[in-house]
């Protein structure tokens, strides 16, 4: 059963807690997430890498919504959670969307 958070205090404080494009580093309730704005898309992904637990915060996103991994440069599906490059279990992933409130993630 997944728990509600809502991030930021409205859409705008939400928009400045994550510029579009970098990867933040947040713990919400007792979990630690990375998240991605993408314009109007939110992505929540685990924070370490499925292959050797780098931390996924320190790589980058493309402009084909993937997160690359600082270490040996997997490539995942940052909605899907798919590893798109490299041989390792996929990413977790958690939904997350930007509403008038702020952001919503669901853990
Ligand atoms: S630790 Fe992320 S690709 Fe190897």
């Amino acid at each position: 059963m997944s728990k509600k958070y809502t991030l930021g205090a409205n859409r705008e404080g939400a928009i400045n807690l994550l510029p579009d494009g970098i990867i933040k580093l947040v713990q919400v309730g007792s979990t630690k997430v990375c998240l991605v704005r993408m314009a109007e898309a939110v992505y929540a992904f685990q924070h370490l890498c499925p292959h050797q637990a780098a931390s996924l915060y320190e790589g980058k996103v493309n402009g084909m919504g993937q997160v690359i991994c600082p270490l040996h440069h997997y490539r995942f599906d940052m909605k899907t959670g798919d590893v798109m490059s490299g041989t390792c279990p996929d990413l977790k992933t958690f939904p997350a969307k930007l509403t008038e409130e702020g952001i919503v993630i669901y853990i």
